[in-house]
């Protein structure tokens, strides 16, 4: 993890410099920090709404196809989020029931919601069904039975799709890979045709289409070229067999850029759909998470030491894995910068940064090139609004940091502080411990 210097730098015209203050938007940082502590997680609703908007005009030109793009709420589940999507049309992917009604009380419509996940429980089936929700992704055949005999039980149809693994290799890290056949996700392919008969013959589900989710942070097209292509085949087979197909969902997964990765535009992703599954007449559903909300979101934490480790300085800052768990679970990089740049632009030094957590993995970065911190500044993280505060923890009691959402010079508290109270108030001592 040795850095090239100009790399280190935030990937987001939302979160840039006004003189030597990092901004969000119109509103400098520090004073943010001023007013509700640190560490806190920072959105830009410019940055929200610019990337939604980019990917709908690039799904725009796919033909004529109608095209639902289901943001997958797994990337930042935070309501003013979900809200911010619903009121620019957005419908949502949801993998729990909890996300359901997230998405539900954040304003987005029953009919444009997918339900994904290879663990639903019935209780969890039985919600989607009653709230109505567009489709519920199936991701084996036990499933079929299962979502059947809770739709009888309801007296209701369930539409249903089918996800499929297509047995590709979406060339991202191991742990977010998803459609290689040794993963746990989606029907392996081999089976789509006998699984797709036994939807259309279970009593009350009404199979609609496929579906499908290769990976995430993609950065190549080919691996959706591959597998979209696989879904087509499928589509004309089961077609061939006598059956309907009427909806393709395409997943997510296209990459961003923490450092100086070039990933696929989103031009550049819809001309591959419109290669592969476009002249098959379905209705379309995508499920971006990272690429609407990744760099729209930012982590800002305050150095609490700076120590001579045994190579190079350590910069020890009061953001944690707790908070910011991808570094420790991913290595993933995170650029991070001072909110305020140095007067007179001292040489940069190489610094590990870290976290209070008593393990070595609560790193944030090695030999990262930065302006000489001291403590009290203030260090902000990029690339930090998806898979970041959805994946924080309590861990060693750190409560799990504040977020806030900036548009203009406005700024909401969207998430509050929560306190080592709130902790400790879900737990109890039982009354029998230490009793004879
Ligand atoms: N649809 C399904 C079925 C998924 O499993 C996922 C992500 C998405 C959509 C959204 O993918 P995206 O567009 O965000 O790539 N925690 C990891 C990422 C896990 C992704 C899980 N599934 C990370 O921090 O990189």
């Amino acid at each position: 993890m040795t850095d090239r210097p100009m790399s280190n730098r935030i990937p987001s015209p939302d979160f840039s410099y006004a003189g030597r203050t990092l901004r969000a938007e119109r509103l400098p940082l520090p004073d943010v920090a001023a007013e509700i502590g640190t560490p806190f997680y920072c959105y830009s609703l410019a940055g929200l709404t610019r990337s939604y908007r980019a990917l709908e005009a690039a799904l725009a030109g796919l033909a004529g196809l109608p095209a639902t793009i289901c943001y997958a709420l797994k990337a930042n589940s935070n309501q003013a989020v979900i809200a911010a999507f619903a009121q620019l049309g957005a419908g949502a992917d949801v993998v729990s029931g909890g996300e359901l009604r997230r998405a539900l009380a954040a304003g987005i419509p029953a009919d444009r919601i997918v339900f994904s996940g290879v663990g639903k429980t019935r209780d969890e089936i039985a919600l989607a069904l009653r709230s109505g929700i567009r489709q519920i992704n199936v991701e084996s055949e036990a499933e079929l039975d299962l979502i059947s005999a809770a739709a009888t039980e309801a007296g209701v149809t369930a539409r249903v799709s089918l996800r499929i693994n297509p047995d590709v290799d979406a060339r991202t890290h191991d742990k977010i890979s998803t459609g290689r056949k040794q993963d746990k996700f989606g029907i392996a392919i081999g089976r789509t045709l006998p699984a797709y008969a036994r939807a259309a013959d279970l009593p009350n589900l009404t199979p609609a289409g496929l579906a499908m989710h290769i990976g995430s942070q993609l950065l190549d097209v080919a691996p959706y070229r591959a597998a979209f292509g696989r879904l087509a085949e499928q589509v004309r087979a089961l077609r061939a067999a006598g059956h309907e197909v009427t909806s393709l969902d395409l997943g997510g997964g296209v990459g961003i850029t923490y450092r100086d990765e070039a990933p696929p535009r989103f031009e550049d992703y819809a001309a591959v759909v419109r290669e592969t599954v476009g002249g098959l007449g379905c209705e379309l559903v995508f499920e971006p998470g990272r690429s609407l909300v990744g760099n729209a979101g930012i982590l800002v934490a305050r150095v609490l030491y700076v120590k001579d480790g045994g190579i190079r300085p350590i910069a020890v800052v009061d953001a944690a894995m707790n908070d910011l768990a991808r570094p420790a679970m991913y290595d993933a990089y995170h650029a991070i910068v001072p909110v305020t740049q140095p007067q007179n632009s001292p040489d940069w030094v190489e610094m590990d940064v870290v976290g209070p957590i008593c393990e070595s993995g609560d790193t944030f970065a090695v030999a990262r090139r930065l302006p000489p911190l001291v403590p009290g500044d203030l260090v902000a993280f990029g690339s930090a609004g998806a898979y970041g505060s959805v994946m924080s923890s309590a861990y060693n009691s750190r409560p799990p940091a504040p977020e806030v959402l900036v548009s203009g010079a406005r700024l909401a508290v969207v998430r509050a502080r929560q306190t080592v109270d709130d902790l400790i108030r879900q737990e109890s001592v039982p009354d029998w411990l230490g009793s004879a």
